[in-house]
């Protein structure tokens, strides 16, 4: 019976290394940011393609102009010129009123440094996926 548990287990914890979309192994800092993403951007953003209607597919973000993956974006937003680079992601999190005034993305922003980082840590780690 234990030995039993002990195969389940890991079983589970092989299925548990990598979905579909992310066969790599989240980095540490990848993995808490995934959490944050979770807890703080998910109920309106998902990172697949097709997934949300409310907020932007987010997946692949990193080196993507602002306003391209086909949502009604604001016309802020999609004029803004921006090109996601990690450095500009960390701003937006921050303060995105700042970065893109007359946004629409009802977010106050998030003033922890190390929290914003793990959060483009995981962001980058995503791919952009076909609807
Ligand atoms: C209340 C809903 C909501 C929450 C929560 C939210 N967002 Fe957004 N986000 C939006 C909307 C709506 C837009 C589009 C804004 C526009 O068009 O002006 C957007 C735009 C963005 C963009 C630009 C996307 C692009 O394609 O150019 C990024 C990046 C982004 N959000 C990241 C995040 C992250 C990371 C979080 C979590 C920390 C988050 N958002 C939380 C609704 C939300």
């Amino acid at each position: 019976m234990r030995r039993r548990l002990l195969t389940i287990a890991m079983l589970a914890a092989a299925g548990s290394c990598g979905g579909e979309h992310s066969p790599a192994p989240l980095s540490p800092a990848a993995q808490r940011g995934e959490a944050l993403f979770r807890a703080h951007c998910a109920a309106c953003h998902s990172i697949e393609d097709g997934g949300n209607i409310s907020a932007p597919a987010l997946g692949g973000i990193v080196g993507r102009p602002a306003g391209s993956s086909g949502f009604a974006y604001s016309a802020a937003m999609r004029n803004s010129g921006i090109i996601w680079t990690r450095e500009k992601l960390d701003r937006y999190l921050a303060a995105p009123r700042e970065v893109v005034p007359d946004n629409e993305m009802a977010f106050f922003g998030m003033a922890d440094p190390a929290m914003r980082s793990d959060l483009v840590e995981y962001l980058a780690s995503t791919r952009a996926t076909e609807p």
